[in-house]
């Protein structure tokens, strides 16, 4: 098969854990800082060398495809008032090639993707999860990338998450070592409750992926409810070609949950030129604060 180009990115959760906040609004915009999670993933994407992104969204999404779209008048605006560094950063979010399709009901992340087959055809492509960051370094997307091109085969990207977690998230059973932070895995699981082994990695939200994986979840879908598990078309596909994963060291922030997404504001906003030094010295005031209580 040859290179990957496309890519899908997931923004079909309606968001509950974010209430109200999410009520009218997409939990992929909520901001970092000053930048929507979701641009983060898209600016992955493309620094990865993607060429065509199709972004699955659902009810009440529509500001998701307003954000990547050029804002003319915004543009007029700002250049009347010379506001030139402004500009720029809106230039940033303006991503013509991106596709949206809607997923109708909230079936679960292999529903999701199951939308986007038309999109992929017979090519490898990438999924990115819409509320997963890693915003540090070489794009992991990039990395599963490289790999796939060497071991023509799809990868998924996991991460020693804690126990705790392990139980919110899909889980990987490892197999042995097939190179430098890569694995065969046994089995991958979609929350098991508590993990299945000490040793156990967490699905992080980038995956490579094969055509094949249509037919997996084609497969599944008539006895998945309510929901259908994209780990267990991956679980299913495994069992007949070597899926692999990769172990992410790098920093990684799940804006999916309200503790993420305050520690991506606090670890981003410390580098943010303007909100890096008085953030700092408020976090140093506070810690001393928190001392002394
Ligand atoms: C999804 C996947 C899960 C993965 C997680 C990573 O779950 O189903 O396997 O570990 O993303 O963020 P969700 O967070 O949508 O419940």
């Amino acid at each position: 098969m040859g290179k990957i180009k496309k890519a899908i990115i997931t923004a079909a959760d309606f968001g509950a854990d974010f209430l109200p906040a999410t009520k009218a609004m997409p939990k992929e915009m909520l901001p970092i800082v000053d930048t929507p999670v979701i641009q983060f993933v898209v600016e992955e994407a493309i620094a990865s060398g993607i060429e065509e992104i199709l972004i699955i969204s659902g009810k009440n999404k529509s500001t998701i495809g307003n954000h990547f779209d050029r804002n003319v008048h915004l543009e007029k605006l700002l250049s009347e008032k010379n506001e030139n560094e402004k500009l720029a950063v809106l230039a940033k979010s303006d991503v013509p090639n991106i596709h949206y399709i809607r997923q109708a009901y909230p079936n679960g992340l292999g529903d999701a993707i199951l939308h986007a087959e038309a999109f992929v055809g017979d090519e490898p492509f990438v999924i990115l999860l819409g509320d997963d960051i890693m915003p540090n370094g070489t794009p992991l997307t990039r990395t599963l990338m490289d790999l796939y091109d060497e071991f023509q085969t799809p990868i998924i990207a996991m991460m020693k998450t804690g126990m705790e977690e392990l139980a919110h998230s899909g889980v990987v059973e490892v197999n042995e070592a097939r190179g430098e932070n890569l694995f065969s895995i046994s089995h991958v699981f979609e929350k098991v409750g508590s993990s299945v082994a000490a040793n156990d990695f967490g699905i992080i939200g980038r995956y490579v992926m094969t055509p094949e994986i249509f037919s997996k979840l084609h497969a599944l879908s008539e006895e998945a409810k309510p929901e259908l598990q994209l780990t267990d078309a991956i679980d299913a596909l495994n069992s007949e070609q070597e899926v692999l994963a990769y172990e992410y060291k790098g920093k990684r922030y799940d804006a999916g949950d309200k503790y993420g997404l305050l520690l991506a504001n606090i670890e981003l906003g410390l580098k943010h030129k303007e909100t890096a030094k008085p953030l700092a010295g408020y976090l140093k005031e506070l810690s001393k604060q928190l001392k002394r209580e």
